[in-house]
């Protein structure tokens, strides 16, 4: 299997989001992980919030915490498979639904094992920062997202309704003091 490139968002890549956003839009696709990009159509603009959203002085306002955004790219091509998001620690709703990682992979390239694998791939940073524990959330009717969870060594902890958005929420924690595999993130 390719290596495959976790690294933030740079000017480079402005195509890639472009083509990436564009996919999931067409497909009327969630796309979590990747803060406001539905939003932006303008891949700059979404490049530039990214880089003050891990800064010290957070875009949206006071609530937001400091996040590190990734992209996952297949060298072989260049593609953009997905995006994955990480937040340092937790304001009221991150603590207790959103959790410390949100993530997606573009339609057409589902079901093909990158998200297990962008996840996997996003741990050592997770203990880079000094996080010793994630916390990641997903719906209950998200199969591959809780395969994803599970796979990468997650344990149930308990499902919580989320008013605001009237949905269940299952909550899974990955403990990082496990040793993990190899780390590659720049
Ligand atoms: C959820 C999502 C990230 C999964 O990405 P993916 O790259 O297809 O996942 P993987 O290929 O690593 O699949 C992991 C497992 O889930 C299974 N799976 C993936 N999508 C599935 C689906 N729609 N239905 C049933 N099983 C599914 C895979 O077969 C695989 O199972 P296996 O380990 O038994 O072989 C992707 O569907 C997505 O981006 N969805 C929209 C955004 C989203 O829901 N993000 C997560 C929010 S919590």
């Amino acid at each position: 299997m390719e290596t495959m490139l976790l690294i933030r968002p740079a000017f480079a890549h402005a195509a890639e989001i472009a083509g990436y956003r564009q996919e999931c839009l067409d497909a009327g696709s969630r796309m979590d992980g990747c803060g406001p990009l539905r939003r932006m159509e303008d891949p700059l603009e979404w490049i530039n919030y990214c880089k003050a959203w891990e800064g010290e002085h957070q875009p949206d306002g006071s609530d937001w915490v400091r996040a590190t955004q990734f992209l996952y790219i297949r060298p072989t091509d260049g593609k953009m498979v997905g995006t994955i998001q990480v937040r340092h620690t937790f304001n009221a709703f991150l603590a207790a639904y959103g959790g410390n990682i949100g993530y997606s992979v573009r339609p057409s390239e589902r079901r093909k094992g990158y998200a297990t694998r962008m996840l996997r791939d996003t741990l050592p940073f997770c203990r880079q920062i000094g996080l010793d524990r994630v916390l990641i959330s997903c719906r209950p009717d998200n199969i591959g997202s809780r395969k994803t969870i599970l796979a990468n060594g997650g344990v149930y902890e308990s499902t919580v309704w989320v008013p605001d958005r009237q949905e269940a929420l299952e909550r899974y924690w990955i403990d990082l003091t496990i040793p993990q595999k190899s780390e590659k993130c720049d």
